[in-house]
């Protein structure tokens, strides 16, 4: 199949092979698809097994891959949770899609999967990121089990210790580099060229191919949009890659006559780290020459503390297409919706929470109507960021917790027992 790197701005195009992330005029490519050759039908895909996860949509996330050449630990196929307590506490009915479920606990691994096989088919030895956590915990797994070198740029002190945990035990070369992550990307790109290192943030395109799966999976566990389907997907927006890859999901689809109407795309980021919301508001439907930056993104949600999206021009572009919206939700408002989340057993990290907090604040302001069907995307475990979820239920956040659970203490008695539970 004839598959080409496209600038998501001009629209020159580069052959696969190319080794650029971006085009001459300095915006991103994004893998190019001829969707008249891809050979396989919806039908098809919907009949293969849903354990083969990412992929059970190989054709259409890395068709030039040998299938006995991909290095995968069975990402995908996470489960769609209906929640009665979360639809109650946004407003309209809800389904939580968990990729918290995915190997190394977030959405990470879908792209890392098709972005490590396309690494080795390259002939990349050292892999490289900028992480707030979730991609070098991934990347490090999936370079291990492919026997490659592992970099990973992280911003000091930022990150979860789950995730810290997680690229140390994975074997990663782990840096903790004195500035934040924009800071970090910058270098890794940098550090790559001198070096001749494989990137696998979001700025490669090949990684994001293997995220349009969480969206295609959402329309087979829920129904086709304009018939079952979702009529809003939101996700929580960092690098804004994600949502860039669920757009071009959705496109292709749609394009291909997939899906009869296309459901419409949040992005949720936050009040603390908003430069994608500021950039949209001002944008007036447009693509504005340049990016709001935020120069010191700070956010509970650490995952997404993020100052200078690299995919914004993309997720504008995807936010028109799907007559989508950018939203922006306070610490506390993250918070509070993860303590729902996760009182209703299904549990994630703080960033994560940002979808369900979203989607209530866009139900609150009438964008979201009572009655529509809403996907949210649970992005990382509730293992994650044990520390702050613990703050949380203790008081110990700079808010109040709307609801806390707070652990009781008691001397070892029975009767200390019983009134404590009384
Ligand atoms: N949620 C979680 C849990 C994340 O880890 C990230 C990004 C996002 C949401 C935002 O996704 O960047 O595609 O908009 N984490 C990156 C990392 C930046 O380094 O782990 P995005």
């Amino acid at each position: 199949m004839n598959v080409e790197l496209k600038c998501c701005k001009c629209g020159k195009t580069y052959p696969a092979a190319a080794t650029e992330f971006t085009c001459a005029c300095g915006h991103l490519l994004e893998v190019q698809l001829d969707l008249s050759a891809i050979g396989v039908s919806k039908a098809d895909f919907e009949k293969r097994p849903a354990d083969l996860g990412v992929w059970r949509f190989r054709e259409m996330v890395h068709p030039l891959v040998e299938p006995s050449n991909i290095v995968t630990r069975g990402e995908g196929n996470t489960f769609l949770y209906p929640s009665e307590r979360v639809s109650a506490f946004v407003g309209t009915r809800t389904w939580l899609k968990h990729e918290g479920e995915n190997p190394t606990g977030s959405f990470k691994d879908r792209g890392m999967t098709a972005g490590i096989t396309e690494a080795v088919r390259r002939g990349a030895k050292t892999v490289i990121c900028a992480s707030t956590g979730n991609t070098s915990a991934s990347l490090a797994s999936y370079a291990a089990i492919a026997g490659l070198r592992c970099v990973v740029l992280m911003p000091d002190g930022k990150i979860a210790f789950g995730k810290l945990s997680q690229a140390l035990a994975y074997g990663a070369k782990a840096i903790q580099v004195k500035g934040n992550f924009d800071q970090a990307l910058a270098l890794v790109r940098q550090l790559a060229e001198a070096k001749n290192y494989y990137v696998l943030n979001s700025v490669n395109p090949w990684r994001l191919e293997g995220q349009k799966t969480i969206v295609w999976e959402i329309l087979f566990q829920m129904g086709l949009a304009g018939q079952d389907g979702p009529d809003w997907i939101v996700v929580p927006a960092g690098n804004v890659g994600n949502v860039s890859a669920f757009g071009k999901a959705l496109k292709e689809w749609y394009e291909l006559g997939w899906i009869e109407k296309l459901p419409r795309l949040a992005a949720v980021q936050a009040e603390g780290a908003n430069p994608l919301y500021r950039t949209w508001k001002a944008s007036a439907g447009g693509i504005p020459d340049a990016l709001e930056a935020v120069e010191n993104p700070d956010t509970i949600g650490s995952a997404i503390r993020i100052g200078k999206p690299v995919n914004w021009v993309k997720c504008l572009q995807y936010l028109k297409l799907t007559n989508g919206v950018a939203e922006q939700v306070s610490d506390q408002q993250m918070m509070d919706a993860k303590a729902v989340v996760d009182a209703a057993g299904i549990g994630c990290e703080p960033a994560s929470a940002a979808s369900v907090a979203g989607a209530r604040k866009l139900l609150e302001s009438g964008v979201i109507s009572r009655g529509e069907k809403v996907a949210c995307v649970l992005t990382g475990h509730v293992l994650k960021d044990a520390d702050n979820t613990v703050n949380y239920h203790l008081g110990k956040l700079p808010y109040p917790p709307a609801f806390a659970n707070a652990p009781i203490q008691a001397e070892a008695s029975l009767d200390a027992l019983e009134a404590a539970l009384k």
